[in-house]
This record gives structure tokens, sequence and C-alpha cells, in this order.
């Protein structure tokens, strides 16, 4: 069988490519705009000693210095209605689909339920590798399977979503099986009758009617988010920073009797999951900056590249910046703060199963 031809580009800038922004360039790339394409490029070629890395919209991806491998950005495109029936619709979107117009898309063939996830940035992709979540919804509630190309076996496979170990922020895509699937598409299954989540203090609030539609649902949320969160385009962000640390009823009660005001949600389990952001405006890091980088003013948890901090800042600065933020949670709270976003070096592509092998 023929081989579809691939244009691998040799040097190209990540500034551009995720939305924390910081200078770093990676020594190949390719733009995966036809999935014929992975046969081709699996196992990698010696040209890039079979190193390499999958990339969306780079929302979620921070590149902390230049990287000698493969970047591949998943570019595929395509959304569809596969079927339906009285109680579901099952949707398809490729992994490069933009992931709000896919929440859009979804509302206008009447399937509900990804409304309260409106205006997240980032590709339908790259949603289940952190199992992306906001005002009271998680997406694994609605993926019902995700089809992938499987670099180990040099095969396309579809992975069922009990299979993806989905928690908060989290899923296998993200841990034990980095690097091994590149996703193509993602088949979700959405109810047709709407069920809206007005639970989350700040979108009751934005809601104006008091039997709401998941359409209206999506105004608030928008209206919400672009209240609250940094436009990257305008202020580099990979929105929240750091995981909200999850704590025993008993150990958040120990440390509320010392910190009145502070902020938790009731989570399944007799746990509480606590507002990272309100621990890091109780240390002053709401609007606290440190040379390129800092923490936003109106959302402390959402750390910026301020891109004009004198000399320019590396990824080593930024570490820095973390440490001191980790480092003072911990010697007030006793708190670990876990990073959320993916934070790209040279070890970490070398470190990936499949790159240590070949
Ligand atoms: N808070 C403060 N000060 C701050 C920020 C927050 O006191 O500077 C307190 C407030 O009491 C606020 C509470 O923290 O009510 C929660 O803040 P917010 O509603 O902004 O949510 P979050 O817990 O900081 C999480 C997600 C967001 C998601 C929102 C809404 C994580 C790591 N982040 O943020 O997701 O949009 O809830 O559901 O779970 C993302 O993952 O990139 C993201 C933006």
């Amino acid at each position: 069988m023929e081989k579809t031809k691939v244009n691998i580009i040799d040097g190209l800038s990540l500034a551009e490519r995720h939305t924390f922004a910081l200078a770093a360039r990676s020594s190949h790339a390719l733009m995966l705009e036809d999935e014929q394409q992975l046969p081709s490029i699996s196992p990698p070629s010696d040209r890039i000693q079979g190193k390499y890395w999958l990339l969306g919209e780079g929302s979620n991806t921070l590149f902390l210095e230049d990287i000698d491998a493969l970047i591949i950005q998943v570019l595929l495109k395509g959304k569809g209605v596969i079927k339906e029936d009285q109680d579901f619709i099952w949707l398809r979107a490729a992994a490069g689909e933009h992931w709000d117009d896919f929440v859009s898309y979804s509302l206008t063939q009447g399937g509900f339920g990804l409304e309260n996830l409106s205006w997240i940035p980032g590709s339908v992709g790259a949603a289940p590798i952190q199992n992306i979540g906001a005002y009271g919804v998680e997406v694994e509630a609605y993926i019902e399977v995700i089809k992938c190309w499987d670099f180990f076996r040099h095969q396309w496979v579809s992975i069922a979503k009990s299979d993806c170990d989905f928690s908060y922020r989290n899923s296998n895509f993200k841990s034990c099986w980095r690097g091994r699937y590149l996703i193509t598409e993602v088949v979700f299954k959405l109810p047709k009758v709407p069920n809206v989540n007005t639970s989350y203090p700040d979108i009751d609030r934005a809601l104006e009617a008091s039997l709401p539609t998941p359409e209206m649902v999506r105004e608030a949320v928008i209206s919400v988010r672009k209240k609250k969160l940094p436009d990257p385009k305008q202020l580099p962000n990979a929105g929240s920073f750091f995981k909200n640390p999850i704590l025993s009823q008993s150990d958040f009660n120990r440390l509320k009797s010392k910190f009145t005001d502070m902020v938790g949600f009731k989570i399944p389990g007799d746990q509480v999951k606590v507002a990272a952001g309100w621990l890091l405006e109780y240390l002053g890091f709401k609007g606290h900056r440190d040379g390129q980088f800092g923490c936003y003013c109106k959302q402390a948890l959402i750390l910026v590249n301020h891109l004009d901090g004198g000399s320019v800042s590396s990824g080593q600065d930024l570490r820095v910046y973390i440490r001191t933020i980790c480092d003072s949670v911990r010697a007030t709270f006793g708190l670990e703060l876990e990073v959320e976003p993916v934070m790209v070096d040279q070890q970490l592509i070398d470190r990936l199963p499949l790159n240590s092998v070949l």
C-alpha cells in the first residue's frame, strides 16, 4: 500500500503554539491534517531519533525549553451525528475540532450536557486527556468511546470510557498511557432531554431565568468565564495552574478552625476540594508579579505570562516562581499543590516509554 506523504518541518517556534507563550523551539514538527499520515510516521523515523510529542491547541501545555523531538500538532477536522434514539444522540468530533465550536454544535443538534463546559480553550482531542471540567460537570460523563492511533502496536484502536480511568483533571492518557495513543476522534453520548446543572454559585447568580435552558446556561458560563479568566491572546496563561487539593472532611475542619474564611466544596467520599485560589489570595499572590510571571489579578489560581518583564524569562525562572508559591502554601497550610498543565522539557520527552526504547 502506498504511504501517505508526510511533510516534516525542520525547526518550529512553539511560543505561538501554546497559550502560555514561553519562548521555545522544537527541532521538528508535523501538522497532522490527515490521519492516514499516522502509519507513515509510526514508528517515528531515524530523522527525529524516534522522539515525538503530541500537541492540540496548546492550552494545557507549557514548553519550558527547546525540544529535540517531532511535535505532532493534531489538526484533524470533522464532526457529525452518528445515530440517535428516543433518549440520546451520539455525536462524533475529530480531535482537532475546537472544543467550544463542538459544544455549540452539540446544542444545535439537540444533545445536552456539555453547556457547562462552554468556552473552555483547547481542542476536542485534548478534552479527555485532563478530563476537562467546569461548573459542576466533567467531560467524562458524556464520553462513550475514544478512537486513537496506537504508536506501540501501530494500529487503530477504540478505547471505551470505562478503560480510561477518568478522575479529577486526570485520565490514563495523561498518566500511564502518555505518548502511546494519539486521539483522532471522540464519540459523545448526549441526552436529548435537558437536565441543566446550575449548582455552581457563579452560574446560578448569572442566570436571570428561573427555568433556564441549556442555551441560557451556555451564555451564563461564557459571561462568567469572560469576566473572571484572562484571554490568552491578551495575557498568556494556561487556565488554572494548580489543582484544588482534596482533603478529608476532618483535615479540612482542622484547617478551617484556624483559617475561618477558607473555601472548600464537599465532594463524594466525605472529602473536600479546597479552593487553591483562596489559598493563594490569602497569601497575597492575587495580582502578585515577579518579573515576567505572576498570578492574575481577578483569579489567583491562574498564572500569567506578562511577556514584558524586562529580560526574557525562561522556563527555569517559571519553575522558581512555582516553587515560591508551593513553598508558601506548604509553610502556611501544610498542603501540597500539584501543577495542573503539562510542563514539557527534554527530560520528560526522553522519559516517555516509547521514546526511551527507540
Ligand atoms: N477564590 C478566591 N480567590 C481567588 C480565586 C478563587 O478566594 O483568587 C475562591 C472563591 O471563593 C471562589 C472559589 O475560590 O468561589 C472557587 O474559584 P473558581 O470558581 O474561580 O474556581 P476554581 O476552583 O479556582 C475550578 C477549575 C476551573 C473551572 C472552575 C469553575 C480547577 C483546577 N479549576 O477553578 O477550571 O473553570 O473551577 O468550575 O479545578 C482550568 O482547569 O483551567 C479551569 C479554569
